[in-house]
C-alpha cells in the first residue's frame, strides 16, 4: 500500500474522545517501550509523526492518525510498566481496556511483542484477555535488529508455541525492526485487506 498522507488528528484521554468510528482504525498495544510509536512512524514513513522516546511510558493518551485520510493508526499507551505510579498505570489500564472493548470501528489490534528479549508474563495475558473478548488482534514482533538471528528465532518460536498451548491457530504474526525499517509492506498489505472486508 502506498501512503500518500498521515495526520494527527487528536489525542484523548477515553475512548468517547474519540473521532466518529467511521472509518477502519488500527490500534498498536503492547508494553511500554516495545516499539509502538517506532512503529506507527515506520508504517508511514515518517520519522517523527508518533513521539517516541527511550524512556518508557512516552505516549500517555490515545492519538489518533488519518492515513490516506480514509483509516486510522491508533497509538496507545504501554502496559506493564512497573516505574509509574500505581494510580497512573491502572488508569492507563481501565482506558486502553475500555478502548479495545468498546471502540466500534476497530478492525484489528496489533500486539506487539519484544523479540530481542524472552517471553514476558504480560504479554501472554493480554493475548489471553483479548481472546476471551473476542476482539481480532495479529502479532508483530518488534526490534528484531537488536539480537542475533538465532536469539530472535528463538524468541519468536518459543512465543508460538506457548500460544498454541492455549490456542488451535496462530494468528497472523510480524516481524519487524523500525530500526532498519523491515516488516511495514507486509502490515501494510494486512491492513488493506482487512479494510476491504469493511466495505
Ligand atoms: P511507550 O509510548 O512508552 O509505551 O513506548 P513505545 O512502545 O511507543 O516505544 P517507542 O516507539 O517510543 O520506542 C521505545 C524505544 O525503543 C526507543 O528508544 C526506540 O528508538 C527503540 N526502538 C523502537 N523500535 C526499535 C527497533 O525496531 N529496533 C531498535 N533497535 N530499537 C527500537
Ligand atoms: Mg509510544
Amino acid at each position: 500500500m502506498k501512503i500518500s498522507s498521515a495526520t494527527f488528528v487528536i489525542s484523548s484521554t477515553s475512548y468517547q474522545g474519540c473521532p466518529a468510528p467511521d472509518k477502519p482504525e488500527y490500534a498498536f498495544v503492547g508494553r511500554s517501550n516495545v516499539g509502538k510509536s517506532s512503529l506507527i512512524n515506520m508504517l508511514v514513513g515518517r520519522k517523527k509523526l508518533a513521539k517516541t522516546s527511550s524512556h518508557p511510558g512516552k505516549t500517555q493518551t490515545i492519538n489518533h492518525f488519518l492515513v490516506n485520510e480514509n483509516w486510522y493508526l491508533v497509538d496507545l499507551p504501554g502496559y506493564g510498566y512497573a516505574k509509574i505510579s500505581k494510580k497512573m498505570r491502572e488508569e492507563w489500564q481501565v482506558f486502553i481496556r475500555d478502548y479495545v472493548l468498546y471502540r466500534e470501528n476497530l478492525g484489528c489490534v496489533f500486539v506487539l511483542v519484544d523479540s530481542s528479549i524472552p517471553l514476558q508474563k504480560i504479554d501472554l495475558e493480554f493475548l489471553e484477555w483479548l481472546g476471551e473478548k473476542g476482539v481480532a488482534f495479529a502479532i508483530v514482533f518488534t526490534k528484531t535488529d537488536k539480537e542475533k538471528r538465532n536469539i530472535i528465532n528463538k524468541h519468536v518460536a518459543t512465543f508460538k508455541e506457548r500460544i498454541l498451548e492455549n490456542w488451535e491457530e496462530l494468528p497472523p504474526v510480524f516481524l519487524t525492526s523500525a530500526g532498519k525499517k523491515e516488516g511495514a509492506e507486509e502490515i501494510l498489505t494486512f491492513i488493506e485487506e482487512v479494510s476491504r472486508q469493511f466495505g
